[in-house]
């Protein structure tokens, strides 16, 4: 039997997710709204798309919490996008409720599922999802960290015109405004881009990549960025569903690791079929952890504000 993956929130980041399992054939896949019809629809339209990709993927879309049980991975999508002129945060408050209520049907109905936060701002919803299911911390993760990277690694790419395939990032700190994209740990083919552009064409391209979802938000202005979030989930899906151990900037808990506490932040992990199975720590310079301590007390503050 596949491994069932359901996802709530059957929106542009959603269903593109949807989309990717049932293309790859890996899973199973229940797509879940609150809106009538729409997953339905949705899930419909992809089953009939199975032949034409060799998908032996069974897709249902549903509106009844009920077909989502025993699941083994859920991903919640679930919430509002931003606007032009949003930052993440602003989602905060109305988010929280879709991410809470959501959590408590979820550990009611697949008590051992793994949960991969994607809804904004995502470092928040995913604490808020570990305190509401009460799962351990390695069954609760968000996704942010392979998205900001994969931006830095496109905008590098498109500036050096070599693949993207060959440019590794890695993005630290909370999936918000001060996001820590690390030119150190940056490499085309294993060479340090400090090494191969100016410091100032190198900070031109961290700050488009805080920037990236803004970006793509004032251009399309009444939504959000989803191909390359779903494509983000899809790799987080695909790395715990094969056991695959990748090392992925993922928001993960920190409760010590970094000296930072009670936390959850973009930093590199293990992912495998355990979930969060490891997080990796690299030693930073002085610097890299001020920015990282500054991205932490952001996230902090918003913790804050929900009493978490
Ligand atoms: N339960 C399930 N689904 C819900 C709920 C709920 N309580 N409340 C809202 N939804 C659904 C909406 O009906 C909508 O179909 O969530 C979906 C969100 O889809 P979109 O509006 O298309 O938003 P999307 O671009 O998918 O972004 C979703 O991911 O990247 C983040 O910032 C983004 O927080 C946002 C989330």
């Amino acid at each position: 039997m596949k491994k069932k993956v359901s996802i709530i929130g059957a929106g542009n980041v959603g269903a593109t997710t949807a989309l990717l399992v049932v293309q790859s054939g890996i899973a199973d896949v229940v797509l879940f709204d609150v809106v009538e019809g729409m997953p339905q629809g949705k899930a419909l339209d992809l089953g009939e798309a199975c032949p034409l990709w060799n998908s032996s993927t069974r897709i249902k879309g549903t509106n009844d919490y009920a077909d989502m049980a025993d699941s083994d991975i859920v991903v919640i999508t679930a919430g509002f996008a931003r606007k032009p002129g949003m930052s993440r945060s602003d989602l905060l408050h109305a988010n929280a409720s879709v991410v809470k209520n959501a959590c408590m049907k979820i550990a009611e109905i697949s008590p051992h599922s793994i949960l991969i936060v994607v809804t904004n701002p995502m470092d928040v919803m995913a604490q808020l999802a570990w305190k509401t299911t009460e799962f351990s911390c390695r069954r609760v993760m968000g996704m942010g960290g392979i998205l900001d990277a994969s931006r830095f690694r496109s905008f590098l790419a498109w500036e050096l015109n070599v693949s993207p395939e060959d440019v590794e990032a890695l993005v630290f700190g909370g999936h918000g405004d001060d996001m820590v994209p690390l030119p150190r740990f940056t490499t085309i083919k294993g060479v340090p881009i400090t090494e191969l552009l100016p410091k100032k064409k190198i900070n031109a391209l961290i700050e488009r990549t805080r920037n990236g979802g803004a970006e793509i938000v004032s251009f399309l202005k009444s939504g959000s960025a989803y191909y390359a979030p779903a494509a983000s989930t899809f790799q987080m899906l695909k790395a715990i569903l094969l056991d695959e151990k990748r090392i992925l900037p993922c928001a993960a808990y920190l409760n010590g690791e970094y000296r930072m506490k009670d936390v959850y932040m973009g930093v590199p992990v293990v992912l495998g079929e355990e979930g969060a199975e490891k997080i990796v720590e690299v030693k930073l310079t002085r610097e890299e952890k001020m920015q990282v301590k500054r991205s932490y007390a952001s996230v902090k503050k918003l913790i804050k504000t929900l009493n978490l």
